[in-house]
């Protein structure tokens, strides 16, 4: 039995747990103010809100329904559109973002606008001191596709007006409340879930692993529901990142937007958030996780790309436990050293030295929400213009995630200058073997990681390097 709050409603459903959670949504309980557009992640007409609890607070973040197993909302609040009305008795009632909406011109078909109208009643619930980049940035994962988004924008601008007018409270939900932003149940929602027992797991073998599910069900949706399988939130595998014994460790199950957030990142990887903003969109960061990416071995994965330059090691866990560094994780396409069985539990990596430098790049062929042509990562040590330690990852350019192992030998113990790098380029271009698809041509990927590498060094060293001669 799968239990949790819908809207106002408690659920109880004894449905298989690989169920798409759109689909009970739309189907099961006829809600059909969230939209199936296009399954797969890409356009956030299936937006809902996920509230969990961590300890008694309530977190709200916006999810794809059409990627989220139902076993994963046990225990949790889902809300739709139907569920922000100010008034549950009136779902006519708008609320101040739909009636926004309306008046700036926001809508036109309305396929769109309920998942606009809940990505950003999310942003509300989680943000006190609202500002237009940032409502926009969380609709990031919201695609119109006939109205444009000068209105959408207008409309945004709007409702942040009318929550800056509303009255502050000690309590954002309150405020809310008051504000019509969101109807009043929303304060019995933590003493409500806390009444759910958690889910009994069972202990067999099952077909998939599923994780944040944001690789599985867009490749295999229609096998999944079908098939037994295991969540690793039944699995105890942690999602906190935190530094120990001078490393620093990800639970298997940390998500993107974590990492993105995360204190320890943002101290040691100042620039990484603003690039992992092109992993995905918010919805998908919210439930993509660390060993998902790892697993899932897309040469063209952002975090394993990132991870191979930062020489982590996998801690699996099977029969027995080990650690394998992600260096030598990947065999061939797709084929890994990990057991089937096997469960990464988590990743770890050096604490970054004194005299770091760290750079991820990523081409697409669209900026946001796209995977990469080609990504490349780079983790070094220099001390006074000498490279002391090199970790060089390019994606896109093989079968597998790829370490540049003889490029960053190229670079140890040599002085950082342009002539170094226009020969390391060419070491580059010995050890990759990209193909040509739909992403570009074989010819198109070895110029981009050429360029990628070229803009790492202008980036870090900009004084060291004389981007004319490179020309
Ligand atoms: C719209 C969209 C945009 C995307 N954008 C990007 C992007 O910009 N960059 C990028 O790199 N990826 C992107 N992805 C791909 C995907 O989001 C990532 O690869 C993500 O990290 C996968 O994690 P997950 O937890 O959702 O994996 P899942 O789909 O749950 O699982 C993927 C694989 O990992 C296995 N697995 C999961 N957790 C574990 C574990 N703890 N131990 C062992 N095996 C495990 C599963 O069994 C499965 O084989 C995108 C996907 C979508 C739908
Ligand atoms: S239906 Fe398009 S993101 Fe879910
Ligand atoms: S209003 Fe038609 S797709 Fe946005």
């Amino acid at each position: 039995m799968i239990e949790f709050i819908l809207n106002n409603k408690h659920i109880t459903a004894d449905l298989p747990p690989t169920t798409v959670l759109l689909d009970f949504i739309r189907r099961e309980s006829q809600l059909t103010g969230t939209k199936e557009g296009c399954r797969e992640g890409d356009c956030g007409a299936c937006t809902v809100i996920l509230g969990s609890l961590d300890k008694s607070k309530l977190n709200y973040k916006s999810i794809n329904s059409c990627l989220m197993p139902l076993a994963d909302v046990h225990g949790k609040h889902v809300v739709t559109i139907e569920g922000i009305s100010p008034q549950t008795n009136n779902p006519d009632e708008l609320s101040p973002i739909q009636q926004a909406m309306v008046e700036e011109g926001g809508t036109q078909c309305g396929f769109c606008t309920p998942g606009f109208v809940v990505s950003t009643t999310n942003y509300f619930l989680n943000e006190t001191k609202p500002e237009v980049s940032g409502a926009i940035n969380s609709l990031g994962g919201n695609i119109c596709r006939c109205t444009g988004y000068a209105g959408i924008i207008r409309a945004v601008e709007k409702s942040i007006e009318a929550y800056n007018k509303s009255e502050k409270k000690s309590n954002n939900y309150k405020r809310l409340i008051e504000a019509r932003f969101i109807p009043e149940y929303f304060l019995e929602i933590p003493k409500r879930l806390k009444l759910i027992k958690k889910q009994q797991t069972k202990k067999k073998q099952a077909e998939f692993l599923v994780g944040g599910g944001t690789d599985l069900y867009v490749q295999r949706w229609e096998e999944l529901v079908q098939t037994e399988s295991q969540f690793v939130s039944n699995k105890n595998v942690s999602s906190e990142i935190k530094i120990e014994k001078g490393k620093i460790v990800l639970g298997g199950a940390a998500t993107i937007q974590q990492i993105l957030e995360s204190k320890i990142f943002k101290k040691y990887f100042p620039s990484l958030a603003s690039q992992l903003e092109l992993f995905g969109s918010l919805p998908i960061r919210n439930r993509a996780t660390v060993a998902g990416n790892i697993v899932n071995a897309s040469p063209i994965g952002d975090l394993s790309n990132i991870l191979l330059s930062l020489d982590a090691s996998v801690h699996l866990a099977g029969k027995s436990k080990r650690v394998v560094p992600l260096r030598k994780f990947y065999l061939g396409y797709k084929t890994l050293t990990k057991k089937k069985a096997e469960i990464i539990e988590k990743i770890s990596f050096a604490i970054p030295p004194k005299h770091f430098f760290f750079n991820f790049e990523k081409i697409s062929k669209r900026t946001y929400l796209d995977i990469a042509s080609v990504n490349t990562s780079i983790a070094l040590v220099a001390k006074n213009g000498k490279i002391e330690s090199a970790g060089i990852s390019a994606g896109g350019v093989a079968p597998i995630p790829l370490y540049l192992t003889k490029t960053c030998e190229a670079l140890v113990n040599k002085e950082i200058k342009t002539d170094l790098l226009k020969s390391v380029v060419q070491v580059a271009a010995e050890e990759i073997s990209p193909i040509s698809d739909a992403r570009g041509s074989a010819e198109y990927k070895r110029l981009l990681l050429r360029q990628l590498i070229y803009s790492h060094f202008i980036l870090l060293f900009p004084e060291k390097i004389n981007v004319e001669e490179l020309l």
